[in-house]
């Protein structure tokens, strides 16, 4: 099973490491025969799975849930779990989360935030619990920044994010994952820290690991694709591979050729 410090040997050997969200058994499996190499049991499982707009609903149960199902399935992967928002607000808030979803089986819980998560990254990992701080874009702030939008645009923002991902690593942060900032920014940050893995998603091809939502790579977001998504499906397999299997089965059990005789059971009774 990759461990963090298999996470900071590819850094420091630079080899790239794959990351997935994955949210339930059967496709963490996929992923362990696949040799993916950490796993993300996002909140946008609240979109992807739950079908809200946003990942503000999720909570600490289905962070928990889908952990467990993801655990069972895969024993491969580094596997790090989203706090849902409002689930760090406080100390104690974020040591009780942080508790049910290592309990759950992640080896890593993933906060969203900067400099003021300082206090929150060091208490959690005195206690035993790896934090990966998540920057740039971060979803659960969606409605302060007005939308999902590129971050780090200027070198003043630049600088604040830098500064931010200074002070969670000085207090303890272990893995930073940076959403959707210059290609440059991904660089310069992923180059500042040699000790600490950074994950990128739509932030470059120099950061030391990348991250896609799995229904992205796989052609099945039907509304906005952002520009970072690559459908890996549609290049494997066609646009619509998943979708012609549904359509095939769908006509098979109207014409009646599913299920065939090699699908039943046939007992002398
Ligand atoms: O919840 C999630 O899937 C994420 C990725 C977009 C990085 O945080």
């Amino acid at each position: 099973m990759i461990s963090l410090s298999d996470l900071r040997k590819f850094k420091a050997e630079g080899r790239k490491f794959s990351c997935l969200t994955c949210y339930d058994a059967s496709m963490a499996k996929a992923m362990e025969v696949a040799e993916i190499d950490t796993i993300l049991v996002g909140d946008s499982l609240g979109m992807t799975i739950q079908g809200c707009d946003s990942t503000l609903p999720v909570n600490v149960s289905d962070m928990a849930y889908h952990t467990a199902a993801v655990r069972r399935g895969n024993s491969h992967a580094f596997i790090l779990t989203d706090l849902p928002f409002m689930s760090y607000a406080t100390l104690n808030d974020a040591l009780s989360s942080s508790k049910t979803i290592m309990q759950a089986g992640a080896h890593m819980v993933k906060l969203e935030g900067g400099e003021w998560l300082a206090e929150t990254v060091q208490v959690l990992t005195r206690n035993g619990i790896p934090v990966c701080v998540h920057l740039g874009l971060t979803p659960q702030s969606v409605h302060v920044f007005g939308g999902y939008k590129v971050q780090a645009r200027t070198r003043a923002a630049a600088d604040q994010l830098i500064a931010d991902c200074k002070a969670v690593v000085d207090a303890g942060a272990a893995v930073l994952l940076l959403e959707c900032v210059p290609a440059q920014v991904g660089k310069e940050i992923s180059n500042l820290f040699p000790n600490t893995p950074v994950i990128g998603i739509g932030a470059g091809a120099e950061t030391d690991g990348q991250v896609l939502v799995v229904q992205d790579m796989l052609g099945l977001n039907f509304s906005h694709v952002a520009k970072f998504v690559r459908n890996f499906m549609k290049e494997q397999a066609g646009e619509t591979a998943i979708l012609d299997a549904f359509k095939a089965y769908h006509a098979a059990v109207q014409d009646g050729s599913f299920p065939a005789v090699e699908h039943t059971f046939q007992i002398e009774l």
